[in-house]
């Protein structure tokens, strides 16, 4: 098992990586100091493949966990489901010494943060994320949140965990789809932050796509080591954090003309850090040869690198890039690169630059 910390003074919590260990759920969630009753929130697909094994390590280290169930998918991160669980918590009598366990994918670890950020004004939670996507991204890092009808995370709240557990057990049975959806994040990390990364994903891509647990367990765990420092930087991104949405500008708002419908969130921002580095090319002097790999790489992977997009489709993605909730003053900001493994945040990108690069995109679509 490899632990990472997140360093936030008082609030800080640690992340535990390895095989087998949501029956030591229990255990470590007492060493992490909590007691008493808990709520287990999970979706409908992951409720029965692991909610007993995590409930029983629960009650054999002394806690009294009850089971919320949620429908799956994006739709569930809205306010009437978190109605829904705040009736369920109050219904047994969870305190504000009671906490919550969030046992699934980003979906329902961002409502079930929510949920514990809000009920009785904020109670623990412990997050035990089973998608590739939440144990690299999602569970660490305190953002929590649901969607608005006019936007995705417009309500949300800063609320740490007190424990991530990531077992890796869990992602044998997650859809192959989802699992390159994740890795579309891991990569992300190598861009912006570590080039050995990126290079071990390049040489060792074939044995993580296999799930090998001898190079999935230290690629998440340096991650979430990544993610941990940078929010120990910048917890509520006033600067440095910013860095984790390379790729996202255009990512996000590619998501949101398709209705959320057509992409995975990774496969949408594997375009848009495809995009980001030909951004990069163009502005920061981010050699050609480099986009070549970053393009090279999310091939690869099986995600996509290319898109085409009708006249009518560009309008609205460039409107759905002004609409996103990190644009202040109507300026669209994009995270760039200045070679892999270097971000800078904040960068202005003339919408000339814009447009050639949703030419080549198209061009190789
Ligand atoms: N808070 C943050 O910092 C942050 C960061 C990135 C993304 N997010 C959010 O995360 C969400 C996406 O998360 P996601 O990709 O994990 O989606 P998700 O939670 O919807 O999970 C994807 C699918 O996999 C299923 N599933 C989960 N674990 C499984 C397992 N082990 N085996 C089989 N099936 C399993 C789920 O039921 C779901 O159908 C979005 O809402 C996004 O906004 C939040
Ligand atoms: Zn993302």
């Amino acid at each position: 098992m490899r632990k990472v910390t997140v360093p936030l003074g008082q609030r800080s919590y640690p992340i535990l990586v390895g095989g087998s260990l949501l029956d030591a759920l229990g255990r470590h969630t007492r060493a992490a100091g909590l007691a008493g009753r808990c709520a287990i929130i999970a979706d409908a697909n992951v409720a029965p493949r692991f909610g007993h094994i995590v409930a029983a390590s629960l009650q054999a280290a002394g806690f009294a966990p009850m089971m919320v169930t949620v429908p799956p998918g994006e739709k569930s991160k809205n306010l009437r489901v978190v109605a829904h669980c705040y009736d369920q918590l109050a219904r047994h009598r969870l305190e504000r010494k009671s906490f919550i366990v969030a046992l699934g994918g980003g979906v329902t670890g961002d409502l079930a943060g929510f949920v514990a950020a809000t009920y009785l004004r904020g109670i623990a939670f412990v997050q035990v994320p089973t998608t590739l996507l939440a144990q690299v991204d999602s569970s660490v890092g305190g953002k929590v949140g649901v969607n608005l009808d006019a936007g995705k995370n417009l309500v949300g709240a800063f609320h740490q965990p007190r424990l991530v557990l990531c077992d890796l057990d869990v992602l044998g049975t997650l859809p192959d789809r989802e699992y390159r959806a994740g890795l579309a994040e891991i990569i992300k990390y190598g861009i912006i932050y570590d080039e050995p990364l990126f290079r071990r994903l390049e040489k060792n891509l074939d044995r993580f796509l296999a799930r090998d647990p001898k190079i999935v367990g230290p690629v998440v765990a340096r991650c979430c080591e990544i993610k941990a420092d940078v929010v120990g930087q910048d917890e509520t991104e006033s600067g440095l954090r910013a860095i984790l949405n390379f790729g996202h500008t255009l990512g996000h708002a590619i998501e949101a003309i398709t209705a959320y419908g057509t992409f995975l969130h990774g496969e949408a921002i594997s375009v848009g850090q495809v995009a980001a580095a030909m951004l990069s090319a163009r502005l920061r002097g981010f050699a050609p040869a480099e986009v070549d790999r970053v393009r090279e790489l999310f091939r690869r992977a099986g995600l996509p690198v290319a898109l085409k997009f009708s006249a009518a489709q560009r309008k609205r993605l460039l409107e759905a890039m002004r609409l996103d909730k990190k644009v202040s003053g109507g300026e669209i900001k994009f995270v760039l690169a200045d070679r892999i493994g270097a971000a800078v945040w904040g960068q202005h990108v003339p919408d000339t630059d814009v447009h050639a690069v949703l030419d080549a995109l198209a061009a190789n679509a």
